[in-house]
């Protein structure tokens, strides 16, 4: 018997590399997700089980049922600037949901949670590169949803024995490379896909937002981290709880960034094709630069990203693209 892990969000981006990585490495990955942002047709490493975070009897079942030796927590509203003008629904999702997941865990005697964090707890840094340590003071509600969830987790880590680990992730960018998943929001707010959609030519132009920034050429910089390497370093984490008791944070970022303008030129490299840009104000809610000193993931997990170049990022993406339309059509 293989060892189960759950795998909330599985049906969604992240957690769908998740799930395949747990299964290349023998465990059997089940996906706990309500469709609302995934994809079934994403869930193809074990099994699904439909529901929302918030209900956690069921969540209280589905543990019961398939006994799993850890949870790996990805299901999260994502778009920082949405969390602007929606944040109600940030707490309640994020936030409550993921209180009704750490109960069902008590509940049912499940020790071990990786959970999907953020650099969005840091708010706009103080000093760069960003280090664990640096001060958490979101600037949206979506990265105070965030930290709450590891304030937490630490209190439940350190009250009822909990082992936890909270990966913040940086920018995840790219696909796994055979193709065979990828990155599909319903509603896509992030930059690479747009601006592959626009050299696709599903999309009339990308809009810049902020050419006003004090970085090399006025847009915002991020560090574009390849989901496949998010998703080893969860596999990783799990390992190294098996071990370590207590709640524990690490960066997952290469250490070097691009700006928007750089990813649009990278993109159009790869692609040969034009993207045509739309020059407008900031969006609310984006620090200018966002830079991870990833050295704890390194020297404690053991993590060395596989593809830290923005070109494997974006060339993967461009490869999943290209099956992306008959994929989300039958969803
Ligand atoms: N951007 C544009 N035009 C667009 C979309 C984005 O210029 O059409 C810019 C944004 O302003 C930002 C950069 O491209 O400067 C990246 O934006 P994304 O929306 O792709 O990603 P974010 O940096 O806003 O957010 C991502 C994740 C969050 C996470 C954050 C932390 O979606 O979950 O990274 O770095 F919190």
């Amino acid at each position: 018997m293989r060892p189960v892990v759950l795998v909330t969000g599985g049906a969604g981006y992240i957690g769908s590399h998740v799930a395949r990585a747990l299964a290349m490495h023998g465990m059997e990955p089940v996906t706990y997700d309500n469709l609302s942002e995934g994809h079934r047709w994403a869930v193809r490493y074990g099994p699904l089980e439909r529901g929302d975070l918030a209900d956690q009897a069921r969540i209280e079942a589905v543990m019961r049922h398939y006994r799993p030796v850890a949870v790996v927590h990805l299901a999260s509203l994502i778009a920082a600037g949405v969390s602007v003008v929606q944040p109600a629904d940030y707490y309640q999702n994020n936030v409550a949901g993921t209180l009704a997941l750490l109960q069902a865990m008590r509940e049912t005697g499940v020790g071990r949670l990786v959970f999907s964090s953020s650099a969005a707890v840091y708010g706009e840094p103080r000093t760069t590169p960003i280090d664990e340590d640096h001060p958490k003071l979101p600037i949206n509600p979506y990265g105070g949803s965030k930290l709450m969830c590891e304030r937490m987790i630490e209190d439940f880590a350190n009250a009822y024995g909990v082992r936890a680990a909270s990966l913040r992730y940086f920018n995840a960018a790219g696909a796994e490379p055979g193709g065979e998943i990828g990155e599909a929001h319903r509603n896509e707010t992030h930059l690479i896909p747009l601006v592959l959609e626009a050299a696709a030519g599903l999309r009339r132009h990308v809009a810049i937002f902020g050419t006003d920034y004090a970085t090399r050429d006025g847009t915002c910089l991020r560090d574009y981290v390849h989901v496949c390497d998010i998703a080893d370093a969860h596999l990783l984490a799990l390992r190294f709880l098996a071990h370590q008791p207590g709640a524990h944070s690490f960066n997952l970022g290469s250490g070097s960034g691009s700006t928007v303008r750089e990813v649009v030129a990278t993109a159009e490299r790869i692609t040969g094709r034009k993207v045509a840009i739309q020059e407008r104000p900031r969006r609310p809610g984006d620090p200018t630069a966002l830079l991870a000193d990833p050295a704890r993931a390194r020297d404690i997990l053991g993590w060395k990203p596989r593809y830290p170049a923005l070109d494997d990022q974006i060339s993967t993406a461009w490869n999943w693209h290209g099956r992306l339309p008959s994929q989300v059509a039958g969803n």
